[in-house]
């Protein structure tokens, strides 16, 4: 129930993608949010108010007044109810009234007086989306502060393909989730557009240094804390590059490219490919710090006493990258640590030439490689920092993009 509490208005506009929004409020509704629903007039040719008002709980609400006893919809009352209005689908036509303040239906009306932040997720056509005139609209809504849920590539209503397809029900919930996690207030909405259109390079997972052709030394990462940032980078608008080591998860999502690497070797090379295009770097992977000389092409054989392997340190990444990074780039990483945290993590943060890092502490039940939370503290170049709560793994990722965002230029 992670929208406890929270107070949403769903607006819903004339758009093939309408049908989606029955599954929106249902995923709404289960996470504990309380659901007013805004239909344009249009709207309702695609989706019955119906299947909506059972859906949400409530009546649908379309009409500036009632036809039958004349009692009136207050889109102010509305809009200082709400705590996000979030309309999805949002068609190339509200999306024009909205950014010009065009009113002729309750749901544009409700936009005019509502306080709170407001989430779009664009459906159109791929050429309506890439017209001129859709394009100024929506970077004069983004400008506004509006938040807009990229949509994603795939095949239209029209048989074209191409993008305009409204993001998933269940991607839209994880953004209004990742929005009240950072705090869900107006001065977030500066956060979330301070990482649109920026790329940023991830790395997540183990490394495996291969010892003959079916073993390996690894370690226990599960990649969840970078997969769980990417997620959140995505979702705030920026193109991801993920470099991950082996882990069991698969992440599909529009705006992140997944890379699978195995060695520190193959991660490094990736990395220092990506970079130089990227406007920041979070690295989470946990690369070996040593892999074995030399990599047997046949099985290793059993025998009778002890055996010994060899082992080269690999290459610090992290500390590549630092002295790879151009004015503007924030570079970040994370240390794990069992004693003396604070001053290891930041004798890091200096050898590596870091803007921040990352501290995970060990120390703490709950928190590290294979558990779904974790605690963490941020330490600044300036030698600051901040301490946080134990969080579960997606909420920690809000923090630290959170970080990332004001320094990100
Ligand atoms: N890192 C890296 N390349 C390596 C080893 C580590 O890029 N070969 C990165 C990690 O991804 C992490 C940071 O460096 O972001 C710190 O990793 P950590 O294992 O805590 O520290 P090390 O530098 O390996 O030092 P030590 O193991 O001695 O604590």
């Amino acid at each position: 129930m992670q929208l406890n509490g929270k107070k949403i208005i769903l607006g819903i506009t004339g758009s093939i993608a309408a049908y989606k929004a029955a599954f929106l409020t249902r995923l709404l509704i289960k996470e504990g949010a309380a659901v007013k629903v805004v239909m344009t007039p249009l709207a309702k040719e695609f989706i019955t108010p119906v299947t909506i008002a059972t859906l949400s709980r409530n009546t649908v609400l379309s009409d500036f007044f009632s036809y039958d006893d004349g009692s009136w919809n207050s889109h102010v009352d509305l809009g200082i109810w709400a705590d996000l209005f979030l309309i999805a689908p949002a068609s190339a036509n509200t999306m024009a009234k909205m950014a010009h303040g065009v009113c002729d239906n309750l749901l544009l009306t409700t936009y005019l007086s509502c306080r709170c932040p407001v989430m779009l997720a664009p459906a159109m056509d791929l050429d309506m989306f890439s017209h001129p005139a859709t394009v100024r609209n929506q970077e004069i809504l983004l400008n506004r502060g509006n938040i807009i849920i990229e949509p994603s590539c795939g095949e239209l209503a029209s048989g074209l393909s191409g993008k305009g397809r409204m993001e998933e029900p269940a991607g839209i919930l994880q953004k209004v989730i990742s929005f009240f996690a950072g705090g869900g207030t107006e001065a977030d909405t500066e956060k979330y557009a301070a990482l649109r259109g920026k790329q940023i390079l991830v790395t997540a997972g183990p490394t495996h240094e291969a010892v003959d052709p079916v073993r390996y030394i690894g370690n226990q990462s599960s990649g969840k804390m970078g997969y769980s940032i990417a997620v959140e980078l995505a979702n705030r608008g920026a193109g991801v590059i993920l470099v991950t080591g082996p882990v069991p998860t698969e992440l599909v999502h529009s705006s992140i490219r997944v890379i699978k690497v195995k060695s520190a070797d193959e991660m490094y090379r990736e990395c220092i490919k990506w970079f130089p295009e990227c406007e920041a770097c979070v690295m989470t992977a946990a690369v070996a710090d040593y892999r074995p000389v030399v990599t047997e092409n046949k099985k290793i054989k059993r025998g009778e006493g002890t055996y010994t392997i060899k082992m080269q340190p690999t290459t610090d990444i992290l500390k590549e990258l630092g002295k790879m990074k151009k004015k503007g780039q924030v570079l970040t990483g994370f240390a794990l640590e069992t004693d003396n945290e604070k001053v290891n993590a930041e004798k890091k943060l200096h050898n590596k030439n870091l803007d921040f890092i990352v501290l995970n502490s060990l120390q703490e039940e709950g928190a590290g490689f294979h558990s779904d939370t974790n605690k963490i503290s941020i330490i600044n170049s300036d030698g600051s920092a901040i301490d946080y709560e134990m969080k579960t793994k997606p909420e920690v990722a809000v923090d630290i993009v959170n970080h990332l965002s004001e320094l990100i230029k």
